[in-house]
């Protein structure tokens, strides 16, 4: 059976160069053209399940929404194969991956700036179905839209009002209902409830649980928030500066974290770490920048683990433990 997502030694990059005579430096004594590449993710793989939440976090700018965006190709990827459902949609074009949007959702962090200030309620949640030519009437849309408001806890009556007239909550339940209007298999939500105020986050995060045990669909649910993940995923996915470092059920991870980084990283969250009894672990220094990696492990620079093979070797993500995956040398001794 296909794994419902699968992506393979993903990359992607970005060329941030100033301009041209910004990019001329002189090195030894000769005069050099310098590009300026961010590596915002590097050769990762993982899959996810029909059914399956998948959660991926990890710090600010270690490309968790570089993933997503590439995923939904928002972003061509630069190497790497995405497959959905056994389908290779790597070097799928516009045309070709209008179809794949009815399979694949993506719910955004911020629900003002991803929702068109314009357009009403009802054109909002209805534009994904008709996307590629509508199946359904008029009529059957609107009552379409008014089911999934009623779904998402919203009412009638919001249906011809405009995203400014709701408070942030409310929003996300519009984006929430839009996204599920084609009825996806998949849905990637990138940190929807980190711009909601804590009181409202709960009630939307079991708003989502619920409406994925009603509807059967899969999440890639992005997140920096620990207790968030841990809350809601299956399995998930630790990632550092564009890298997965390490994978596995989520109550494992947490139980038994076996990346130095995922450690650090567990340990270091008041509300995790202390409760787990996980031992503090201090890392030095701060985050690289992705515009230039460190040979060999990425999180060498900061681990006090590493030794002469994490400086030289780029370590690979490889199971050792069942259901468990580590980007780790430390863990062949
Ligand atoms: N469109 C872009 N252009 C240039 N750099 C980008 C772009 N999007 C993301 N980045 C860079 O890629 C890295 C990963 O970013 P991102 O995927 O947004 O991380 P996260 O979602 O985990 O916070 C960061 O260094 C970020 O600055
Ligand atoms: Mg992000």
């Amino acid at each position: 059976m296909n794994h419902l997502l699968e992506i393979n030694e993903l990359e992607q990059r970005f060329d941030v160069s100033p301009g041209f005579f910004d990019r001329l430096k002189i090195r030894n004594g000769r005069l050099r053209y310098q590009k300026s590449i961010v590596h915002a993710v590097n050769g990762v793989n993982f899959q996810i399940d029909r059914g399956e939440v998948f959660g991926l976090v990890g710090e600010s700018g270690c490309g968790k929404s570089t993933i997503a965006k590439t995923i939904i190709k928002l972003y061509e990827p630069v190497a790497g194969q995405i497959k959905i459902d056994g389908e290779d949609i790597t070097s799928y074009d516009y045309k070709k991956m209008i179809p794949v949007r009815k399979i694949v959702q993506m719910i955004f962090q911020d629900p003002y700036a991803s929702l068109n200030p314009r357009i009403k309620v009802l054109d909002i949640i209805t534009e994904p179905m008709a996307i590629g030519g509508a199946a359904l009437g008029k009529a059957e849309i609107r009552e379409k839209a008014m089911e999934l408001l009623r779904r998402v806890g919203l009412g009638k009556e919001h249906v011809n009002r405009y995203p400014h007239q709701f408070s942030g909550g409310q929003r996300q339940r519009i984006g929430i209902a839009r996204a599920l209007s084609v009825e996806p298999e998949l849905v990637i939500a990138d940190e929807p409830v980190s711009a909601l105020d804590v009181s409202i986050q709960a009630q939307i995060l079991n708003l989502m649980m619920d409406l994925k045990d009603e509807f059967g669909f899969s999440y890639l649910f992005i997140t920096h928030d620990l207790s968030v993940v841990r809350h809601i995923s299956d399995r998930i996915g630790v990632m550092y500066l564009g890298f997965l470092v390490e994978t596995g059920p989520c109550d494992d991870v947490f139980l038994n974290p076996r990346h130095p980084y995922t450690k650090a990283l567990l340990s270091a969250a008041p509300s995790v770490g202390e409760k787990l009894h996980i031992d503090p672990l201090d890392i030095k220094g701060e985050v690289p920048t992705a515009l230039e990696l460190p040979p060999g492990c990425s999180f060498q620079t900061r681990c006090p683990f590493a030794f002469d093979r994490c400086i030289q070797e780029r370590p690979r993500l490889i199971s050792r433990v069942s259901d468990r995956m580590e980007a780790c040398h430390l863990l062949d001794n």
